[in-house]
């Protein structure tokens, strides 16, 4: 399973890339929000120029023609933007549209499999069910991904299932386990996935030793 980084964050970014263990971003107009003194196109290049793969960015507007135009602009910005849209009749519409054209898309804010179906149907590059909002709301947000992962390689279909609105360490496990093709995660989630106390606990100890062993030579 491959790991997208959740954030529109430049500094996380360049952080994250560092590690070697990134191989793409997502952001969304609420990450864009976040972040200030940069605009959308400058953020999107620059992460775009970061990361080697796909870096998702979504496009606001609520009919077909819309998005279909923002995602043609915002495509010419670089050759791994993945054009991000929310499941929706006009996005699937824009969605064919854009895979007949060759543009990579994300099919956003998806909470069934129903929709994961029709997403790779219209040409979807990839589909992000949000398991962490399903999950708030009482439903078992993995089982939504299970079941896409299972539909989709039952029928060879090459759409990759992004699991998203990852909130914990536990989420990306399960993700795997299920067999997400990926996993977007906030920096927050990257970081405590490094963390083990006992790997603090053995480093230390391994330089007390190393300290020990040199004094007595
Ligand atoms: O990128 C979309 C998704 O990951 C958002 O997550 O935490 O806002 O539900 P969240």
């Amino acid at each position: 399973m491959r790991i997208f980084l959740d954030t529109a964050n430049i500094d996380e970014i360049k952080r994250a890339a560092r590690l070697g263990v990134i191989s793409g971003v997502t952001t969304n107009p609420t990450l864009m929000a976040k972040e200030t003194g940069i605009g959308f196109e400058e953020a999107v290049r620059e992460i775009c120029s970061i990361v080697d793969g796909p870096v998702s960015a979504e496009v606001t507007s609520l009919e077909a023609e819309g998005m279909i135009r923002e995602a043609m602009q915002i495509a010419t910005w670089a050759p791994n933007v993945a054009i991000k849209i929310p499941i929706t009749e006009t996005g699937l519409q824009a969605t064919k549209k854009l895979s007949q054209e060759g543009v990579k898309t994300n099919l956003t804010l998806c909470f069934s499999a129903n929709q994961a179906l029709l997403a790779a149907l219209a040409g979807a590059t990839f589909v992000s069910p949000f398991v962490g909002r399903l999950d708030d709301v009482g439903h078992d947000g993995m089982e939504v991904v299970a079941d896409i992962v299972d539909i989709y390689s039952r029928y060879g279909i090459e759409t990759r299932v992004i699991a998203a609105s990852i909130r914990h360490p536990l989420h990306v496990i399960a993700a795997a386990k299920v067999g997400a093709h990926i996993a977007t995660v906030p920096y927050k989630v990257l970081l405590q996935m490094i963390q083990h106390p006992l790997t603090d606990v053995g480093v230390k100890k391994f330089l007390e030793d190393w300290a020990r062993f040199n004094e007595r030579r």
